[in-house]
């Protein structure tokens, strides 16, 4: 049985809220002998049958970190039968694990009203605010506004840059203070955020992917160029690559990246935001194992797939393709923890495997493993 809001250890009354074949979903909704590490949760939206977005609200920080370091060790153990010690690391800058959403996607009911999603439900919870938000973000105050005809309203922020994307058959906008894309056709500038990041700038266009946490690509960074040790006379590849974060940072150690990443869009900014690195090449395409196959051996690679991960096939390709490290940057244990499985089978090792939570009060976590062929 999974119960939310419960903590392991806890004795409480749950309310069953989905059965399958071989187990039950349920909610605590009474707490008979609470643990320790219960906590009065900060939002009043996170409560049994409301809000689907936080899952810890209710535990303290470092118990939440454990919880996810038992979750990444279990998976590992299950799926790629690896027994391990995980420490999941705070996000830097992290004290109470709220404010922290540079992004937030609001689905719109039939009535214009913006909300987020019950847990496992299309259903909305309308919400007037949301805590895990940066101010940034907050300020636009889309949840209080009405969207009428519009599907979903993303706001995006970085610093004190905002974006507002809105999807839908949107008829009158209501005035925000930020730039405005509607149906992906900018309305009002900026049409896009610019980040930094160790001394490069990064232009995300409306609606495109950039890690979440404000703290979280210079993380991942620097977890990736660690685990990489890139030296200049290097070649690496950078599947995955969004708008090209590893892929320039790379580019300022080796001797030549080639990025592959599927979405137009994102291979635009990728373009851009390498213009004055001639070493970094950038592929628009899917990345899938006759891909990789096919490419020139490189010495590292980094691999951040979507959830999903990058699977089988395409991590038996890599296992032929032999580089010499690879850094596989995961959000997902469970599909990152299939996927090892195939390294390790080929007798590849994980020299080092990093996990950060980079998604406070909720059950994710981001993984960054090193894996190297035998002999390396
Ligand atoms: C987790 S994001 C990582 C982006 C980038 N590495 C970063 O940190 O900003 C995953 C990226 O994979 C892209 N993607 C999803 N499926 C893909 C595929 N089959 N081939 C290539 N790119 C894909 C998405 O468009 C997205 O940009």
């Amino acid at each position: 049985m999974f119960v939310r809001h419960g903590i392991p250890g806890e004795t409480v009354r749950v309310v069953v809220t989905s059965e399958s074949k071989s187990f039950l979903r349920g909610d605590a909704v009474e707490v008979l002998e609470a643990s320790p590490d219960r906590v009065p949760p900060p939002c009043e939206y996170a409560r049994p049958g409301r809000c689907g977005g936080c899952d810890f609200q209710h535990v303290a920080l470092d118990r939440q970190r454990l919880l996810k370091a038992s979750l990444v060790e279990e998976q590992l153990r299950r799926l790629a039968g690896v027994s391990l010690d995980v420490l999941v690391e705070p996000a830097p800058g992290d004290v109470d694990g709220l404010r922290w959403r540079t992004r937030v996607q609001f689905a719109v009911d039939a009535h214009g009203r913006a909300g987020l999603h019950k847990h496992r439900s299309h259903e909305l919870e309308p919400v007037d605010f949301c805590l895990i938000a940066t101010s940034e973000v907050e300020e636009v105050g889309a949840e209080r506004l009405p969207w009428p005809g519009a599907a979903s309203v993303e706001v995006a922020a970085a610093g004190a840059q905002r974006v507002v994307s809105v999807n839908g058959r949107v008829q009158d906008l209501p005035d925000v203070e930020a730039g405005v894309v509607v149906n992906g056709r900018p309305r009002r500038v900026p049409h896009g955020l610019v980040h930094s990041v160790l001394g490069r700038s990064f232009e995300v266009a409306a609606g495109g992917f950039w890690q979440v946490h404000p703290g979280a690509a210079l993380t991942l960074a620097s977890a990736v160029l660690d685990g990489l040790a890139p030296g200049p006379e290097d070649t690496a590849v950078d599947l995955y690559a969004g708008v090209g974060l590893f892929a320039s940072l790379l580019g300022e150690r080796v001797r030549s990246v080639l990025a592959v990443e599927a979405d137009a869009r994102a291979c635009a900014d990728a373009a851009r935001n390498t213009h004055d690195q001639p070493n970094v090449r950038i592929r628009t395409a899917a990345v899938d194992a006759a891909l990789v196959s096919r490419l020139p051996r490189p010495d590292l690679v980094v691999l951040d797939p979507p959830r999903a991960g990058a699977g089988l096939e395409v991590s038996r390709a890599l296992v032929g393709l032999a580089p010499a490290r690879i850094a596989y940057v995961a959000c997902d244990p469970a599909s990152f923890a299939r996927d090892l499985r195939v390294f390790l089978d080929a007798g590849w090792t994980m020299p080092s495997l990093r996990a950060f939570d980079l998604f406070p009060m909720t059950e994710h976590v981001e993984l960054v493993a090193v894996l190297t062929p035998p002999g390396e």
